[in-house]
């Protein structure tokens, strides 16, 4: 994913940062080395400020890949707190597993491997945070359900809605995603600014971030 603040100002912000698990550095270079699409650290650091500060003691996050963001999420949780996180690939949901026994939450996050569209609809809420990183065109299809799985209060935070800024018409040249992707973020984020059940903030950090918090009524 690209990353769209200037490298000395990241270098900055970066020195600044203070990662809440020494196990993050190490997700953080397997799946760099491999080219997965891990949030930026930034975002990371981020979530767990956002799970901080509404006390969150239930998580949802669509898209585990091998569990960076859910580390950084989990970390945030009391001892009493759950998080499940859904992954289609089974052998990237096998790993975030042993990442999380590794870095001893296991006992607050359970990996559920399978297509989230359908677990949706066998889970319960309420959840405090819900964290969409999956597939970029289920993310509108997927907006009624998620909403309806937060609390009043709660957030739902979205990665990539700048998309390494080919969301904006001719800004990018050297396009890297494919044009069906681009349009499903771009709608996405103006069905959410449009949303009356929800306010929602949109963020230039790491690839952009929005923050919605789902209003009392
Ligand atoms: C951008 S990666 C997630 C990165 C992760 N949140 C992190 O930052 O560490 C997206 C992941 O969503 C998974 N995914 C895509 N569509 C899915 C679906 N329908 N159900 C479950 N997982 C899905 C992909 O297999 C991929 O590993």
């Amino acid at each position: 994913m690209g990353h769209l603040t200037p490298e000395p100002v990241r270098d900055y912000l970066a020195a600044l940062r203070c990662d809440p698990h020494e196990r993050l550095a190490v997700i953080d270079d397997e799946g760099r080395a491999e080219g997965l699409p891990l949030v930026y650290p930034d975002t990371g650091a981020l979530l767990h400020a956002l799970a901080l500060s509404c006390g969150a003691r239930r998580i949802l996050e669509i898209g585990t890949a091998i569990g960076y963001s859910t580390l950084w999420l989990a970390t945030a949780l009391p001892a009493d707190g759950m998080m499940i996180t859904m992954e289609y690939d089974a052998g990237r949901a096998a790993r975030a597993r042993d990442h999380m026994a590794a870095a001893g939450v296991a006992d607050r996050v359970s990996v559920m491997v399978g297509d989230a569209t359908r677990f949706l609809h066998k889970i319960a809420g309420p959840f405090d945070l819900i964290f969409q990183d999956s597939d970029k065109q289920l993310y509108q299809p997927m907006l009624d359900r998620l909403v309806e799985l937060l609390r009043p209060g709660g957030l739902l935070v979205a990665d990539n809605i700048l998309w390494n800024g080919e969301v904006i018409p001719g800004y990018v040249t050297d396009k890297k995603y494919n044009d069906t992707d681009t349009a499903a973020i771009a709608a996405f984020s103006r069905r959410l600014a449009g949303d009356p059940r929800l306010y929602t903030s949109f963020l230039q950090v790491g690839d952009g971030v929005s923050v919605s918090i789902k209003r009392a009524s």
